[in-house]
Formats: structure tokens, sequence, C-alpha cells
């Protein structure tokens, strides 16, 4: 089966989040299984100069304001797996993130930068663009690829079957409604039926409208998002949608995310050997000049500074943490107002909270490593992945029952401790009060070693491989294929 996979980041070329995990993994594990995947990506810089291999497929011409558009086909270094970039230095060329330019400002044309990603992507899958390859199945990821599936049902004897991927509702590519003149779209798809939400233009729309089939990154996720509270103003299309979407969870990487031949480490370890761990945790008080001592239970988080994330709650249970004698690693980047006040507490409570401003994924391994637990308060969280990275270091999770958290973390009630399947602490409001009662109850099991050990190996004995989600997605696109051509 011939995929196109298509999104806007890849680890480890560009990353601002899970998207970027997620596109580094899922396409080697569904060539595992035999598909005939490839990746297309827009030609930013990290992402040209890497890729190997490059040829040219074919220009385009001047398309979306750019003059000139090249669509070259190579390797992805060190996976070899095969991609198209879209080659086009006027609207990719940049220095900045993906989405903003280096003040954080979105870029001003980003409409015509990811139109283009989506246009390629229909036009490759109609067969127009590579006479050599043609995808049966064209599976766009989040709101800039979006708009793939939308000129894919623009363009009728295009027979590739669209798959939609939602990562996160929250973020949803919206421009003013007089964009639309620059899509190349019939009129129609600016409708409420299409491409309008609330006067806007909304990319997200075009996949959740336009896709065959709409999955999110988890199967909690999914539930939600058809609800008012989690739906961003889109639940009602959710709904509309009904059965067409459908939640399959992330995976782990463990070519990168493995505690026994993680090569930043201190010190290697496994669950048969656990030993390192410890090493790991002094190493990372050390580093980040906290006091070291193997008692004190050391909570880690690594994550984006927005709302979303929930890390206020943290900021205001952070004293019932430091009375228990607990201490605080995080890493993180995001809203200045809480990296202001995460640095300010660090500064007060040197020693026993340490904080990290910025973007470091040798550190993030470390510290997860390093940490007894890891902490994901989240308000509303797809699938969350560095949970699933603390299962698999044997860092017990701290997360609120929402989203892919609800799905991946057994709390360590006396019931689930009994039934030998507990794995971490899970907590229901979003207050301070319920993550610091979650806190609390893991202070009270860290006490207890023989049975702080059992939640470690319980958490690192879980399998969230990428296996079991490539078998999914594949047994999605046959039912597509199968729907399609039935
Ligand atoms: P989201 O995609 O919503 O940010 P995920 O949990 O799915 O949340 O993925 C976050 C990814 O980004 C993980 O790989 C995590 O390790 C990484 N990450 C987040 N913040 C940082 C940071 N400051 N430095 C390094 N890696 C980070
Ligand atoms: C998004 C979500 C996160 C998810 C990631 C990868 O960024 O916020 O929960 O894990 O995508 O799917």
């Amino acid at each position: 089966m011939k995929v196109l996979h298509v999104a806007a980041e890849i680890f480890p070329l560009v990353k601002t989040g899970g998207l970027a995990d997620v596109l580094g993994a899922l396409p080697q594990a569904l060539i595992a299984q035999g598909a005939d995947v490839r990746l297309l990506l827009p030609g930013l810089p990290a992402i040209v100069d890497a890729v190997v291999h490059q040829k040219i497929v074919c220009q385009i011409g001047p398309a979306f304001g750019a003059a000139r558009v090249t669509l070259l086909l190579g390797r992805m270094p060190y996976s070899h797996v095969p991609v198209y970039v879209i080659d086009a230095a006027y609207l990719y060329r940049r220095e900045g993130s993906p989405y903003q330019d280096s003040e954080g400002h979105e870029w001003p044309d980003n409409v015509q930068r990811f139109a283009l990603l989506g246009w390629v992507a229909a036009h490759l899958a109609a067969g127009e663009l590579d006479a050599e390859w043609t995808p049966e199945v064209l599976h766009a990821h989040d709101w800039h690829a979006a708009m793939g599936c939308a000129y894919v049902a623009a363009h009728p004897p295009t027979r590739a079957a669209t798959v939609f991927t939602v990562h996160n509702l929250a973020y949803q590519g919206l421009f003013p409604s007089g964009d639309f003149n620059l899509l190349g779209l019939p009129s129609r798809f600016m409708a409420t039926t299409g491409l309008e939400f609330h006067g806007q233009l909304s990319f997200m729309k075009a996949g959740l409208k336009f896709a065959r089939r709409v999955t999110t990154v988890s199967p909690t996720y999914a539930r939600e998002i058809a609800t008012p509270e989690f739906g961003f103003g889109l639940d009602g299309v959710v709904r509309g949608r009904g059965a067409d979407v459908s939640g399959v969870l992330n995976g782990v990487d463990g070519a990168v995310w493995n505690p026994a031949a993680d090569s930043g480490l201190a010190q290697r370890y496994s669950a048969g050997e656990p030993v390192g761990k410890l090493r790991c945790k002094e190493a990372l008080q050390r580093e980040l000049g906290l006091q070291v001592r193997a008692d004190a239970l050391l909570v880690g988080v690594v994550s984006r500074l927005t709302s979303q994330k929930g890390l206020d709650l943290m900021l205001a249970a952070l004293p019932g943490l430091r009375k228990r004698g607990g201490q605080l690693a995080l890493q993180g980047a995001g809203e200045p107002a809480l990296e202001a006040a995460f640095l300010a507490v660090a500064k007060a409570h040197a020693g026993q909270v340490a904080v990290r401003i910025g973007y470091d994924e040798g550190l993030a391994h470390r510290l997860i490593a390093g940490a007894d637990a890891i902490v994901v308060p989240s308000r509303f969280e797809p699938c969350g992945l560095t949970q699933l990275y603390g299962l698999r270091y044997g860092t017990v999770p701290v997360v609120r029952r929402v989203g892919g958290l609800a799905d991946t973390v057994v709390d360590a009630n006396e019931t689930n401790e009994q039934a030998d399947r507990a794995t971490g602490f899970v907590f229901d409001a979003a207050t301070p009060a319920a993550l610091d009662g979650a806190l609390s109850r893991a202070a009270a099991a860290f006490t207890d070693t023989a049975r702080w050990q059992r939640l470690m190996q319980r958490a690192m004995a879980q399998d969230f491989s990428w296996e079991g989600a490539a078998t999914r997605y594949h047994a999605l696109y046959e039912s597509t294929l199968a729907r399609s051509s039935g």
C-alpha cells in the first residue's frame, strides 16, 4: 500500500512538539510492516540541508506567491525514509520556527505557505507530479497539511483516500476570509459546509470536513473533541462526522527513548538492572544545582509552557511539594509570564527547585531519566508523549485524567495496586489542590521503597510501541480504501 504522510515537522530535523516525534517514527513503523511510505515536507532550511540523495522530480513553476517551486525527492538522514521536499525558497527558506519568526509572530504569509503544502500533496495524489509513484492514501497531519484534503475533494479524478489526524485542535490555522481568493478553490468551498468558520477561513476545518477519515492521537481525545469543552468551536463539525472519527494512540520510538541504550545518560539502565537510574538522578541533581539527595522525591517536567499544559497548577502546588521535602526540575519554554514565574521560584528556592528555560533534547533525556516522577497536569492533552517516555524510563507519571494521559496511566489506588496494574498517579480536577493530592500520594508511595520499585517495574513493562499504532493505521487505511472502491 502506497501512503504519503504530509506534515510541517519531523524529528530530528524540525521539532516544536510531539508532532515531530510522531512523524519521525510512524512512517518507519508502517514501512516495517510492509507499507510503501513516503513523506512530503516543506523545504524549511533544516530539511533542505539535511535530506540526502536529492534529485529534482519536477518544476512546479510559480505558485502561491513563490516565483519558483521545485519538487525534490530524497531520503531522510538516518532512517532513509523517502521524502518529497517542496523547495520554494521565497516561502520556506527562513530562520525561525515553521510557523513563527524569531520574535514569535506568525509568518504573515502562512496561508500561502501551508496552502502550497496541501496543494502539492493533492497533486502528488492525483498522479500529476511524479509519474513513478502515486499514493493510494494521503495522510495529512494537523492544520498545516489539512488543505491537502480540500484540494483532493476539489479535484474529483483523484482516487487517493484521505486521512486527517488531529494532533491538537487548539491550533486551527485561521485566516481572514479574504485570503480564500489566494487558494484557487471553487467558491463553494468557502461556505459553512466548507472552510468558513465564524467569518474566517479555517485550515483545520478543511481536514475535518473533507478527509474521508479523521483520527486523533488517543481514543479519549477522539470522544472529547466532540464536546463543547474540548472542541474549540469545532465540536459540532466533529460530531457531524460521526463514526468517521476515531482515536489511535501514539507510541514511543524505542530507537530514541530507551534507557538501556541512551548514550546521553550518566549510566544506562533497564527494568532488570535499575541501579543506573540512581546514578542518573544524582547526576541530574548535580547538573541542575539541586541538593544531592537520594531520599528527596525528584519531580520532573519537560514541556511547552502554555495554558494547555496546566503548569500554573504546578506553580501553585509547589509549596506543598517543597514542604514534604520534594524537588522540582523543570525544562520548558513558552509564555513569558510562566517562564518568569518558574525562574523566580527557582531563584528563591535554589537547591530544591531548578528551572531551565529553552529547548534542549539532551537535557530532556537526562531529566526524564534522572527524575523519580514526571508531572503532566494538562487541561487538555490529545496524547502526550512525556508521560510515555516517563513510563519507559521508570519515571512514575503524575497526570490529570484527560485525553491520552487518561488512556496511558493507571492510578495507584488500592484496587489497581492489588490487581498489579498501577503505573502512576492520576487526578481529576484542574486545580492546585487536586494536583497537590496526587503529589502527596506519590510522596507517600516514594517513602515505601518496595512499593515504589513495583510501580517503576510496572511502568517499565508497559508496551506503547509504534508497532501497535502502525497496525491500527494500516487497518484504517484498508477499510477507507475498501469503502471508496466499494
Ligand atoms: P506537545 O506536542 O503538546 O508539546 P507532547 O508531550 O506530545 O506535547 O510532546 C512534547 C515533545 O517535545 C516531547 O518529545 C518532549 O520531550 C519535547 N519537549 C517539550 N519541551 C521541550 C524542551 N524545552 N526541550 C526539549 N524537548 C522538549
Ligand atoms: C500535539 C499534542 C500532544 C500529542 C502530540 C503528538 O502536540 O498536544 O498531546 O502527543 O501532538 O501527537
